[in-house]
Order: C-alpha cells, then structure tokens, then sequence
C-alpha cells in the first residue's frame, strides 16, 4: 500500500460573462420559468459568445488552482481537461491548456466522461501521485455545452450552461486528500444522452448539420432515475470503502443536473440538507465543469475548513458516473 496520499491542493473556476435566464428562454421556446424552476431548480445558466471557446476558460480556472496551490505551471507533471465540448477534435483540448500554461513538463489529455469527467480525472490523478508517476496534476472539467444544445428543443435547452473548474492535486500527509473514490460505466445506455453527428459514425455533412445531427438528444425520465439510483449506489461504496458513515460528511457537492436529482441522492444517502452544496439554480448543468465550480465556489466562501470530509458523486451520459470521498 502506497504511502503517498494526493489531496487537493488549490481550486479555480471560471464562466462566461454572458446569461441567460429562464425569461430569455421564454422567448425563445414553448417553457416558462415556473415549469423550469419547479422541475429542475434552474434559474439562469452562463452562455459563451460566438468568439468564446472552452480552453479559455479551462485556463483561466487552472491559473487560479495554481495559483492557490502555491505552486508553478512548470510543477505540473500531468493535465486532464474532462470535456464533451473540446475546442476542437485534435489536439486535444488538454494540450492547448498546457501551451497556454507553460507547463512544460506534464503529459496532457482529454477525458471524455460526460458530466462524471472531473472525478473520473479525480480518479486517475490520485492513482498517479500514490504510484509516484506523478507529483502535481492539474485536473478540470471544462465546456461549453450551448454550443450543442437544440435551441428548439425545450426538453434539453433549458438545462445546460458553460463554465469551467480546475483543481491542482499533489501529496498530502496521512489519513489526508481522497480516501477513497470509484468510477464506472455502462454504454449499454448510450442512447440515453448522445450526439449522433460529427463523428465517424454519424459523419458530419450539410444533411446532418440541416438535421441537427450534432446537438445533444437525451431520454431525461431515463437519465433521472439513471442518475439517482447509481450516484446513491457508488457514494454508498465509496464510504463504506473509506470506513466512514453518512454523519462524518461535512459537505456533499453532487454533480448538479437537477434540483430534484440532488434532493433524492441526499434524501436515499440520509445527508442533512444544510450539508448539501447546491448551485444550479445559477449554473444549471455544466457537465464535467459542474462539480469543481462547486468545491471552488465553497472554498471561496469558507464553507470547507481543513479537515472537513467532503463527498462528491456524479453522473452523465455514456452512461457514466463515479463518487470520491476526500479529506479536506
Ligand atoms: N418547458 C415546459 N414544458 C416542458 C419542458 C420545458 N422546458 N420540457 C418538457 N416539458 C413538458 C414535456 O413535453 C411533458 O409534457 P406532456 O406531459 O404534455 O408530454 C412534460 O413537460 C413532462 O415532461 P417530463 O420529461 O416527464 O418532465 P420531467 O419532470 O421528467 O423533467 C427533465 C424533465 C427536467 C429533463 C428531467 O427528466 C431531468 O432532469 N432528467 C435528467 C436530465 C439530466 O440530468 N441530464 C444530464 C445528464 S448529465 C450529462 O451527462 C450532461
């Protein structure tokens, strides 16, 4: 058993200037802000412009996780950018982050995850400090999903945003940083979120484009009860793997897909509401993105004290999903 544990070290975030609120939506689809607030908590979400692209933010949220952590981009041995939004299909989003850093020294790649990227890099990152390949890595999950969102379909418009968050990870002392974390898939639900154009499979032409080929199609009801039975069954692994009970959490951040998601994942866990980290009423769903704005966004108001157990659990499309437990 290795002696090394990876925490978190330093977190950022960062999203575009531009909003828009369920009104706005209201003009543009058949919904109100009644049904969305009441189905799914969200009252506004970020929207990049058309000259905005998701590195920038990605780097943005990074600089500032540096920064935090006290350490250099030239530290960083390894970057993992989670997206389904890259800037482009090669390189990878990741490498871009790493020109941009200056991180000279670290091996960069994309994961692509759905919203469970940022804790599958969690993941992935903690298994590279504790086996001494890596010493610093520099995790974010970062998007712009209204790119790929059907502005005429209101079963989905209504529900994503752009933003992005980073964390840098690096070694901590004893019974410190994450103590325990699982990640987990089934493409057998592939239909439930996909895009079915853009790649090899589905090509990419004027047809589909005129078709819409490339914006996200989802089975919401399927998603819902999807995402609430595996992020309440993978969290409940992930604790009793750490040996730790529901009443040792000080803070639960899930992935924020829906408010009503949210509240049955922490009502079947049996954690307090008031230690339930909930910001989707001003984000809605940004993806791998979601989870890190979170932890940073409770860093920044000093919701996290050192020593807090922190659990995080996460779904999304693949179907994907993960939980990591951590000591802060
Ligand atoms: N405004 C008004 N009415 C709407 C809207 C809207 N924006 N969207 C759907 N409706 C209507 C439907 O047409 C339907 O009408 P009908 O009864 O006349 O047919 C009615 O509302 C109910 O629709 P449901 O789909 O049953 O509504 P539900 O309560 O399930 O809420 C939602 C839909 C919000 C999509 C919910 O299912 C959900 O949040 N699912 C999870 C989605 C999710 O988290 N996806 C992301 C996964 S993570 C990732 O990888 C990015």
């Amino acid at each position: 058993m290795s002696k090394i544990n990876a925490g978190i070290l330093g977190t950022g975030h960062s999203y575009p200037k531009g909003i828009l609120t369920n009104a706005d939506l209201e003009k543009i689809v058949d919904t109100s802000d009644e049904w969305i607030t009441t189905r799914t908590g969200i009252k506004q979400r970020r929207k990049a412009g058309p000259d905005e692209y998701t590195s920038q933010f990605a780097v943005r949220a990074a600089r500032n996780a540096i920064k935090r952590a006290g350490i250099k981009a030239h530290d960083i041995d390894l970057i993992l950018c989670a997206t389904v939004t890259p800037d482009q299909i090669l390189p990878s989003t990741a490498c871009l982050i790493q020109a941009e850093l200056g991180a000279n020294k670290a091996a960069a790649m994309d994961i692509v995850a759905a919203c469970s990227g940022f804790l599958y890099g969690l993941e992935l990152a903690d298994a590279m400090i504790r086996g001494g390949q890596s010493k610093y890595a520099l995790v974010i999950g970062a998007e712009i999903l209204t790119r790929y969102v059907d502005y005429t379909d209101r079963s989905t418009c209504v529900l994503f945003g752009d933003g992005a968050g980073a964390a840098v990870l690096g070694p901590v002392g004893a019974n410190r940083g994450i103590l325990a974390a699982k990640i987990r898939s089934d493409g057998r639900y592939e239909d439930q979120l996909y895009a079915p154009g853009g790649g090899t499979k589905g090509g990419f032409s004027a047809e589909t484009i005129a078709r819409g080929d490339h914006f996200f199609r989802m089975k919401g009801n399927e998603v819902f009860k999807v995402a609430i039975r595996s992020m309440t069954e993978i969290a409940t692994e992930v604790l009793d793997e750490a040996g730790l009970k529901t009443d040792d959490i000080n803070l639960f951040i899930p992935h924020q897909a829906n408010q009503r998601i949210t509240d049955a994942v922490a009502s079947k866990l049996k954690v307090d509401v008031s230690k339930v980290y909930s910001n989707i009423a001003m984000h809605g769903n940004t993806s791998s993105a979601s989870i890190p704005i979170g932890l940073d966004e409770c860093v920044a108001s000093g919701r996290i004290s050192e020593g807090d157990v922190i659990l995080m659990a996460s779904f999304g499309g693949g179907v994907t999903w993960g939980s990591v437990v951590m000591r802060w």
